[in-house]
């Protein structure tokens, strides 16, 4: 019988610190008002100087295993999907790999931005299908406050820390992934990036009195593109697995505005209720926030056997794509 990749346990983690738009008026010239109808942001979680992007992991992991029903070492392939990773050298992975009690796996870390948990289960469900994996974990995780400019009225309100987690194994059809699609395009790679801290411009005194270590957004031409994108590749994942905008049951778009969710939504046609949105108070934490919302949705109960998921992301790069699933 044909193979399929399904979602057998979800968790997440967020730190404890919470940091609100009334906290940031404080910081920068802005205000509850100014965030609130521009983003649908309230607040987020900002991680302490003790938590780092795999301690954190190995938090939502842990709980996704247990769902799962299994261990560390029941682990066929670890895929940690993070712009924000512990160190340059080793991966993340290989931290959670190792405080997970996995065994020698493979295990390796994913860059796409925000739409890295996608990317990351679209590699996990050709190991499943294949037959070369029974059990695998995908994290989106990401530490961006470490990144974000607090000066920086036009970034410093979006970002949140966060990570969250999924145990991947073969289910039986018509459950599981149905279809993916997945982009990347590099000639809009200034539009969000940290030119800092790299092989190009290795850090130095220069950099850092710069600022070139912290996050540059051109906001305003990503939404627009966001909008295009995460429409456009949600239709051709529908169309190629022949689903309507109004089968779908559930649909979670990645977090970065809440005006952009919007947008996509009333232009794939999905009715309000069906979206989940947790941008109030997470804020865009990039490649955990879709992982994030999966996790709440099924602690909820929000999902059923047979629901359909549809998921879509956008992020540097830049990238985007879209999945779709069934419970
Ligand atoms: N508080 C008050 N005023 C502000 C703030 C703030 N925090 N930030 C910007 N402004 C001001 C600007 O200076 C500007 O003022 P001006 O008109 O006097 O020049 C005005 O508000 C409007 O600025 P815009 O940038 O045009 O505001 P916009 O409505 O586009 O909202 C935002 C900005 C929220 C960044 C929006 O463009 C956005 O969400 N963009 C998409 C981001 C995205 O999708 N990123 C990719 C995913 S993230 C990832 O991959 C990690």
């Amino acid at each position: 019988m044909e193979l399929a990749a399904g979602i057998l346990g979800t968790g997440s983690a967020l730190p404890e610190k919470v940091l609100t738009n009334l906290d940031l008026e404080k910081m920068v010239e802005t205000s509850d008002r100014w965030i609130t109808e521009r983003t649908g942001i309230k607040e987020r979680h900002v991680a302490g100087p003790q938590d780092t992007t795999s301690t954190l992991s190995v938090k939502a992991s842990r709980k996704a295993l247990e769902m799962a029903g299994i261990s560390g070492p029941d682990l066929d392939l670890i895929i940690c999907s993070t712009i924000s990773p512990d160190m340059p050298l080793p991966s993340t992975a290989a931290l959670i790999q190792r405080d997970l009690g996995a065994r020698a796996c493979c295990a390796f870390d994913l860059a796409a931005a925000c739409s890295g948990f996608l990317f990351g289960i679209t590699v996990a469900d050709q190991f499943i299908r294949n037959g070369r994996c029974k059990r695998v974990l995908v994290i989106g995780a990401e530490l961006l406050s470490r990144y974000v400019d607090y000066k920086d009225r036009a970034t410093c309100v979006l970002f949140g820390d966060g990570m969250a987690a999924a145990v991947l194994g073969p289910v039986t059809p018509p459950s599981g992934i149905l279809g993916s699609d997945l982009h990347t395009e590099g000639l809009y790679a200034d539009h969000l990036y940290i030119p800092a801290g790299g092989t190009a411009f290795p850090p130095s005194h220069e950099t850092i009195a710069r600022g070139d270590h912290y996050i540059k957004m051109r906001g305003n031409e990503l939404f627009k593109v966001a909008v295009r994108n995460m429409e456009e590749v949600s239709r051709r994942v529908l169309e190629k697995a022949q689903v309507c905008a109004s089968q779908v049951d559930l649909f979670i778009p990645h977090q970065a505005n809440q005006r952009i969710t919007e947008a996509v939504r009333e232009r794939l046609g999905v009715a309000p209720e069906k979206v989940y949105t947790n941008i109030d108070r997470v804020g865009n934490t990039s490649s955990a926030s879709i992982p994030i919302c999966l996790d709440e949705c099924v602690r909820a109960g929000r999902l059923k056997r047979g629901d359909m998921i549809l998921m879509a992301a956008f992020g540097a790069g830049v990238t985007w794509g879209a999945v779709l699933m069934r419970w």
